[in-house]
């Protein structure tokens, strides 16, 4: 079977970096390789490069980052290319994942194809999620055209691990109607990364009448340490929808040991690190598993399953 449930809970460390940014490049990935991260997963691709949203298109600040980059990529012809793999895992052994993004369905069907062609792939993240494409809704939103992309994925029999990016969703019967799809297609689904950002957020600038970011009119994806509530909602509420066969990688807003402690609680086997990475470059990876060790260590926690989704009631 090559769909290898367990095969994200053999990593050596349950970090790694999530797809955006500094993703976009085999120099950039090469650094996350070189770190402490226990993957290597690329920017979302789509079919052809793509140059992105015009600049300024991402704004930081301590507690929260926006960003409406309308992935800019190299074209999955790159990402899957043995030169980038090579380059991006040198002597690392990591698994290398590759997030694909396509402008519509076929795109997507086109990559994955491409993809499980393409040797040295450890697996596939499915974006489902994308908020910054104008005139592309996110897809997951969708519950009509997220049943049919997964009965398309079923359908092509992939040989790869394949998870889905989700968008963070609000209202509990939202998540019952995504879990509900996503348990249908429970032997084709080994995975979902929970959350991306928080779509179409807006900031104004404090020094002009403009919002921080140019494109779409200033609207554009939230990020970083603010959406971590959020981000944690996503992984308990899904961990316990959700059929066991299906992992659960946690992202949002985490930036250190006591975060990914608390997305392990809520019930995530793997945990993603978006913003901090960007932020803080590379070096977080190392950072922020020494930080989790050294709780894990004064814990007392010799397995990680004993203590994953085990989150206390009041
Ligand atoms: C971009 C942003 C996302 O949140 C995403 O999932 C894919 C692409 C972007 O703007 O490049």
């Amino acid at each position: 079977n090559p769909h290898e449930p367990e095969l994200l809970a053999e990593f050596s460390s349950r970090v790694y970096n999530a797809s955006g940014p500094r993703t976009g490049s085999s120099d950039a990935l090469q650094k996350v390789g070189a770190s402490k991260s226990s993957a290597i997963l690329t920017k979302s691709a789509t079919l052809l490069p793509q140059t992105g949203n015009p600049l300024p298109r991402t704004y930081t600040s301590p507690t929260f980052s926006i960003n409406s980059e309308g992935l800019p990529n190299k074209s999955i012809e790159y990402y899957i290319d043995g030169e980038t793999i090579r380059e991006s895992v040198g002597e690392t052994g990591k698994p290398y994942f590759v997030s694909i993004s396509g402008k519509s369905l076929e795109d997507n069907v086109e990559m994955m194809k491409l993809i499980c062609k393409a040797p040295g792939v450890a697996g596939i993240e499915l974006n489902l999620a994308c908020p910054n494409v104008i005139g592309h809704p996110i897809i997951a939103y969708d519950m009509t055209q997220l049943r049919t992309v997964l009965k398309t994925v079923k359908s092509l029999k992939l040989s790869l691990p394949i998870g889905i990016k989700l968008p963070p969703y609000f209202d509990f019967i939202h998540y019952q109607q995504a879990a509900e799809i996503i348990n249908e297609y429970n032997s084709t689904i080994d995975y979902i990364v929970t959350m991306n950002t928080v779509g179409n957020t807006l900031m104004l600038s404090p020094y002009s009448n403009e919002p921080v970011i140019s494109p779409k009119g200033g609207y554009g994806g939230l990020s970083g340490p603010a959406v971590k509530p959020i981000a944690l909602a996503q992984v308990r509420k899904f961990y316990s929808l959700l059929d066991s066969s299906i992992d659960i990688v946690g992202v949002g807003g985490v930036q250190s040991g006591q975060d990914v402690y608390d997305m392990v609680l809520c019930g995530a086997k793997m945990v993603q690190v978006g913003t901090c990475h960007w932020i803080e470059g590379a070096n977080c990876f190392d950072r922020i598993v020494e930080e989790f060790e050294g709780i894990l260590e004064r814990k007392g926690v010799k397995d990680l399953e004993e203590i994953r989704g085990k989150l206390k009631d009041w």
